[in-house]
């Protein structure tokens, strides 16, 4: 409701003043006063030369109230002169009132109050004077009067009022507790982020010692080694962590030889534990050569029919025995790939390694580290 009236007061400001012609006008804003609850009431005398005036030059402004609307009796409240511009009068200024004023023959002349909350005694008449001369130098005046209503909210709109802003205090909760939440949000996401930065910190900490360690062997392997290692055998790729490695040039060897030759490029006979490591030798190294036998690790020297591992002391889990595989007992203590079994395992004399020929070879496995 204050709001629309003062809207209406703008607008009645805005259009009629022009048409008014009248060179003093007192002005209130807004013309009733709901007391505790209209914020702002302003009163102002504002003078502007008219032609049709007889006042030309102004010297003074005063605003005075009276409490009473019915029978008036005038009290000067504020006055502003031509001579000094002071602004006299009871009231000063303070956080909830404000005075203004100015005389300015050229333009406007005004005078005025705002009060803050304003209390029930500023309700009443006002009166604006405003005194000067006419073109001859006589004296002249003029007065204009408005008047302030003030009435005390009722329980209903004291209620609406309360309501509002009840509201508004629940929508700013709403607001600080979102607030509130995004920060919580926020420092959780700080803290995976630190975490994650840790970790990636772990990761690269551990990727740089590897990458040293692969320098410091690389050093102590020169490509020298490796060059010889490419011409002495054929390497598969890497399978679940190890590359197969099948000897390419034969010559008088033993088991013991084959052994302490896969333990110098780093690795050990091929322990063959799945049957997908079965197929990725048997496919990627073995399809295709010409050798008749491919020796791998698995031994039952010690015990007929125990078949253990010599690199890691543990027992052969997988066979792929080709038909009536393994025989001849005490006599056949290795294992081999064999290619006229279609490379099924055959059971074969540990000894044939020493007749190690272009027929027989023997398969290392080098478990890649990095
Ligand atoms: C007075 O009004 C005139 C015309 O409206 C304007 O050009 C001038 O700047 C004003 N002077 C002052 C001091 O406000
Ligand atoms: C102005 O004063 C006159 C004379 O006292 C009175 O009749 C009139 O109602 C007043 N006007 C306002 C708006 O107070
Ligand atoms: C804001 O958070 C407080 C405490 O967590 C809770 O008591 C209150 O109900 C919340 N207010 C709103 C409007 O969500
Ligand atoms: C990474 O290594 C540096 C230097 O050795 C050490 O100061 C740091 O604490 C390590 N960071 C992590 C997350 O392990
Ligand atoms: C891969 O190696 C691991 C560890 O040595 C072993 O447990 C697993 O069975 C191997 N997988 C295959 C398919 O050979
Ligand atoms: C491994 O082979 C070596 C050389 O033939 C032999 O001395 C050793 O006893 C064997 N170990 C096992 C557990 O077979």
């Amino acid at each position: 409701m204050a709001f629309l009236r003062n809207v209406i007061v703008a607008l009645v400001t805005l259009f009629c003043l022009p048409f008014l012609k009248a060179a003093l006008v007192t002005q209130v804003i807004p013309s009733t006063v709901d007391i505790g609850l209209t914020k702002n009431l302003k009163v102002e005398c504002l003078f502007s030369r008219d032609k049709s005036s007889p006042l030309t030059f102004l010297t003074s402004l005063t605003l005075s109230h009276s409490e009473s609307k019915i029978e008036p009796d005038y009290i000067d409240v504020l006055s502003i002169n031509n001579f000094d511009s002071q602004i006299n009068g009871e009231i000063q200024n303070n956080p909830n009132t404000q005075v203004f004023g100015a005389i300015d023959n050229i333009n406007k002349s005004f005078l005025g109050i705002q009060w803050e909350y304003p209390k029930v005694d500023t309700a009443g008449a006002y009166r604006c004077e405003a005194h000067g001369i006419n073109q001859m130098g006589k004296p002249v005046s003029e007065f204009s009067n408005a008047s302030v209503n003030a009435i005390y909210p009722d329980t209903k709109q004291l209620v609406d009022q309360l309501q509002k802003l009840t509201q508004h205090v629940e929508l700013l909760q709403h607001a600080v507790n979102a607030t509130e939440a995004k920060n919580n949000k926020l420092e959780k996401e700080n803290k995976q982020l630190a975490e994650l930065v840790t970790q990636t910190q772990e990761q690269m900490n551990l990727t740089t010692k590897q990458l040293t360690d692969l320098i410091q062997r690389t050093k102590t392997d020169p490509n020298r080694y490796i060059n010889a290692q490419n011409v002495l055998f054929t390497s598969s790729s890497e399978f679940n962590g190890s590359r197969y490695l099948l000897t390419k040039t034969h010559g008088n060897t033993n088991y013991l030889f084959s052994i302490l030759t896969c333990g110098l490029l780093g690795g050990y006979l091929a322990e063959i534990d799945s049957a997908e490591e079965y197929n990725f030798v048997r496919d990627n190294l073995l399809v295709g050569t010409s050798y008749s036998a491919v020796f791998v690790s698995g031994t039952d020297a010690a015990q007929e029919g125990v078949w253990v591992h010599n690199y890691s002391k543990t027992n052969v889990k997988y066979f792929n025995w080709g038909p009536s595989e393994p025989n001849w007992g005490q006599l056949e203590n290795c294992m081999a790939y064999y290619r006229s079994q279609n490379w099924l395992y055959v059971d074969i004399s540990c000894d044939t390694l020493y007749a190690f020929d272009s027929s027989v070879a023997f398969l290392c496995e080098v478990p890649q580290r990095i």
